[in-house]
């Protein structure tokens, strides 16, 4: 009686085995359809233009390091709002959320500014030129660690 018993549970196990192989395999292929899994070029280098760097530096220190910090780590406690309700400047050095955006969408936020009413970012539209506003980008980006800097042009390939 015990070994009938005995059978019929290896004859489940192995059921059950067999199952969940049917399974994985299945989850396996599904995968292979999954964006996450698309290959994405490796990042390029990282952008070097020496006079460019000099250029977006000096534009930072003269018109950005007073309120983002000259090093661009950002105004201390940045995630928390200030008594007027708005956040103060947070960091571009790789260390906030600027990474989080495209170039494009960067060179928007400094040529515009703030949302009327709900922040405290200048607009540097005719007071920058594109050129400066490139090389301001530039600079603060190279501030950025290498995994941060990758993250970032990842996210960029995939908007595309
Ligand atoms: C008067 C202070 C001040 C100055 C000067 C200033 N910023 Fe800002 N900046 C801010 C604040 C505050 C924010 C957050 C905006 C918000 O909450 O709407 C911000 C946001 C940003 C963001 C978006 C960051 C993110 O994580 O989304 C970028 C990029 C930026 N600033 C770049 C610059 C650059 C480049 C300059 C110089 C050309 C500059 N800022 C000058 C205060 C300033």
């Amino acid at each position: 009686m015990n070994r009938i018993k005995n059978r019929i549970y290896v004859r489940i196990f192995i059921g059950a085995t067999l199952l969940l192989l049917v399974a994985c395999d299945n989850d396996h292929k599904m995968g292979s359809h999954n964006l996450d899994a698309m290959p994405v070029p490796a990042a390029p280098e990282r952008q070097q233009d020496p006079a460019q760097l000099a250029m977006g530096k000096q534009v930072f220190q003269n018109n950005c390091a007073s309120c983002h910090g000259g090093q661009a780590e950002g105004a201390a406690n940045w995630r928390k709002k200030d008594m007027d309700g708005f956040y103060p400047a947070p960091p571009l050095n790789g260390s906030g959320h600027a990474w989080h955006h495209s170039t494009e969408v960067l060179g928007n936020v400094i040529s515009n500014g703030s949302v009327q009413g709900q922040g405290k970012m200048p607009a540097w539209k005719g007071k920058l030129s594109g050129q400066e506003i490139s090389a301001v980008i530039a600079w603060f980006q190279s501030t950025w660690p290498q995994p941060v800097y990758d993250a970032w042009f990842e996210m960029q390939q995939r908007g595309r």
